[in-house]
């Protein structure tokens, strides 16, 4: 498994993780909008399977913002998404991170697992944040110290 920096040239593959993983999903311009940005945007990868998933994340002065995170959907269910995370926290401890946070869609149980499973815990709430399939939906946030 390897991960390494996300090009461009990867955004059709990405894209295609991302519409069919994600209900509400990110459009080309905000990866491009994120590769400019030099946010630390990385593809997830076998040598076999080729990519099999992503993740964005954010740097400030000591705390990081998960933005993203996808595995592909034949790819779930195998440990992997636990290990991308895994790698995204220790890339943040290594650029002096102190924290990690992030925002999740109330209704993502499978991402909720996961993130509760690698040590983060709920620490706000923001009320109808998201645009749902019908109305609105809570954000929950969650952080971790590293
Ligand atoms: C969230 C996501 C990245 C998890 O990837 P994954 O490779 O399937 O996750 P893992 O196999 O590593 O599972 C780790 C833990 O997450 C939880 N989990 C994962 N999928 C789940 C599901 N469908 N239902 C409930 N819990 C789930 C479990 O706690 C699991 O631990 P377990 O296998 O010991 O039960 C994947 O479901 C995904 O890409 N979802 C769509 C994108 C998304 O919602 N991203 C998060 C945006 S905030």
């Amino acid at each position: 498994m390897i991960l390494r920096d996300m090009a461009e040239a990867d955004l059709d593959a990405v894209l295609r993780i991302e519409r069919e993983v994600h209900s509400h999903p990110w459009t080309r311009g905000n990866f491009s909008d994120a590769l400019r940005s030099k946010y630390q945007c990385k593809v997830y990868e076998s040598e076999t399977e080729g990519m099999l998933g992503y993740a964005v994340l954010m740097l400030a002065v000591d705390e990081a913002e998960l933005l993203d995170i996808a595995i592909a959907a034949q790819q779930q269910r195998h440990g992997r998404g636990r290990k991308l995370l895994e790698e995204m926290m220790v890339l943040a401890r290594r650029h002096g991170m102190g924290r990690v946070v992030l925002e999740v869609r109330a209704s993502n149980t499978a991402a909720i697992g996961l993130y509760r499973k690698a040590g983060f815990a709920d620490i706000g709430l923001r009320r109808d944040y998201y645009q749902a399939e019908n109305g609105r939906e809570d954000a929950i946030l969650m952080g971790r110290e590293l």
